[in-house]
């Protein structure tokens, strides 16, 4: 018998929580499906799918999200900022949509120019679509045996409609093809923090 004391270093936060108002989400949901029946989109990590400029933050239709995104970054920055020192200014100024139909993906990416990064599930196919993390650390490229070493290289997260995830930006993820023929759909944002 040996006493050990572990210590898990340099750990890497991902947050979650239900946001969900049906009335809002539905018109969210029309408006998205609207959009990307109209718009040419941007070509970005997406393949099969659309994904809108970054300005969606400025629609009259989106500021209850925009509210609400904002309120869940404070009350965490609020949690994360040592008591001793002056709490950031929280800006968001990049959101984002996107529309997966079947076959739509997104490869791996991360979000420069930014601190946290959130996506809010307006509707995506169950136990079908997760959000998957990539282990960032090189560690993970050391292991060719495949030993009892690494064990968690990737973590997916299957969201639910209406659920908020949060992320840091430098977080590798991705989204592997919709095999439903339901759409999944998505609002993206990053914040950016004011020193
Ligand atoms: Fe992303």
């Amino acid at each position: 018998m040996y006493n050990i004391t572990q210590r898990g270093l340099f750990p890497t936060d991902v947050y979650h929580l239900d946001i969900y108002d049906e009335k809002e989400n539905k018109k969210y949901k029309d408006f998205l499906i609207d959009l990307a029946s109209k718009d040419e989109g941007k070509k970005r990590s997406n393949r099969g799918g659309y994904q809108s400029d970054t300005l969606l933050w400025q629609e009259k239709i989106f500021e209850p999200l925009l509210e609400k995104f904002g309120g869940v970054v404070n009350f965490l920055l609020e949690k994360l900022t040592d008591a001793d020192r002056n709490k950031p200014e929280a800006v968001i100024r990049a959101m984002w949509a996107n529309v997966n139909p079947k076959g739509g993906y997104n490869f791996t990416h991360v979000h420069p120019g930014s601190w946290m990064s959130g996506v809010y599930y307006v509707d995506v196919p169950n136990n079908d679509s997760p959000l998957s993390f990539e282990d960032p650390r090189p560690a993970r490229m050391m292991d060719f045996q495949r030993s009892a070493i690494i064990k968690d290289e990737y973590y997916m997260h299957q969201p639910e409609m209406g659920q908020l995830v949060l992320f840091p930006s430098w977080l590798p993820h991705f989204v592997n093809p919709n095999t439903s023929d339901q759409l999944r759909i998505s609002m993206s944002f990053n914040v950016e923090l004011l020193v």
